[in-house]
């Protein structure tokens, strides 16, 4: 797989080009969702923060304490705008990964199911997007996951692809989203996020249901197993969009992101996200997932190893940074 991954930003950007509000095909989308009774969220005074310090577990953090109001502000924007942007960019990857699958679909069921699946997306995208009203324009900052799940969409087999997105990215979806909805300070917001953790079971349900049926060959084993390797590091990269918060409000100097890692504590949600994934994954044979683990899939990254993937990782100002 190509790590430079220029394909899946030009991609990216291209596939967010919006034709508006008052454009003649969104309003033929809009009233062919309220047709089948969907109707997107109407918001007249946007809030800038649906989550709060506890949410990001920034209330006890000494480097978040003594900030200013203002700077606690600024930066529970950022991380609320992040959460936001992500999701609008995640739903919108699973127009292309159903659209794929309707293609690669080998029975008239497993078509229909992904074309239903397809509109579930659309219709998660267009419930969120009116959230991000008052906010940048819809950018993602330097967010490996989604190049990794562009480009896995754009080049994978469909066998491998599928797992990947709706066995585990949608497995592990579930628990983000629930997470997302408990937490969230807008009760409008938490309904449609509600709405999108019921779909994502469904969805999550029908990517097993597919490898049960299907199974994967050994060349498409072999492609699987290099995403999961891919997908567990991102996962234990987690406290990056928090460290990026505060870089943004100006404290970028190593020693300070390097205490900041420390007290974040990150092997402690790595483990857990990592052991929430193995679960996910037990579909695999067992010598597979030996394979895996012998190849450090799960291994938990020290405090160094996060710094420097932070250090080091790109910035395309095409889409952000
Ligand atoms: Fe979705
Ligand atoms: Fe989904």
């Amino acid at each position: 797989m190509n790590s430079e991954l220029i394909l899946s930003e030009s991609v990216l950007k291209s596939n967010f080009e919006q034709l508006g509000p008052q454009s003649t095909i969104q309003r033929i989308f809009e009233q062919s969702c309220a047709q089948r009774g969907m109707n997107f969220p109407k918001i007249d005074n946007p809030r800038k923060i649906y989550w709060d310090a506890d949410h990001y577990g920034l209330s006890g953090l000494k480097q978040f304490c003594v900030l200013s109001i203002d700077e606690k502000q600024k930066l529970l924007e950022a991380l609320n705008e992040f959460n936001l942007h992500e999701a609008c960019f995640v739903e919108n990857l699973g127009y292309r990964f159903n659209a794929k699958m309707i293609l690669h679909s080998k029975s008239l069921e497993e078509r229909s199911m992904f074309a239903n699946f397809a509109a579930d997306e659309a219709a998660h995208l267009h419930s969120i997007l009116p959230f991000t009203q008052g906010m940048a324009p819809l950018k993602i900052e330097n967010q490996p996951m989604i190049h990794l799940l562009s480009q896995t969409i754009e080049e994978s087999s469909a066998a491998p692809t599928s797992f990947l997105i709706q066995v585990i990215l949608e497995g592990f979806g579930l628990a983000h989203y629930s997470t997302l909805g408990k937490n969230c300070l807008d009760d409008v917001l938490q309904k449609v996020i509600q709405k999108i953790v019921k779909d994502e079971a469904f969805h999550h349900a029908g990517g097993k249901a597919v490898f049960a049926l299907r199974g994967i060959n050994e060349s498409e084993t072999k492609e699987l197993e290099d995403l999961i390797f891919q997908v567990t590091r991102l996962f234990c990269q987690w406290p990056h969009p928090t460290m990026r918060a505060f870089v943004k409000l100006g404290f970028d100097d190593p020693r300070f992101l390097r205490n900041l890692i420390e007290d974040l504590r990150p092997q402690e949600k790595s483990l857990l996200r990592i052991q929430y994934i193995q679960k996910l994954i037990d579909l695999l044979p067992a010598e597979k997932l030996n394979q895996l683990q012998n190849r450090g899939a799960f291994q938990i990254p020290d405090n160094e190893e996060i710094l420097k993937s932070f250090l080091k990782s790109p910035i395309n100002p095409a889409i952000g940074g």
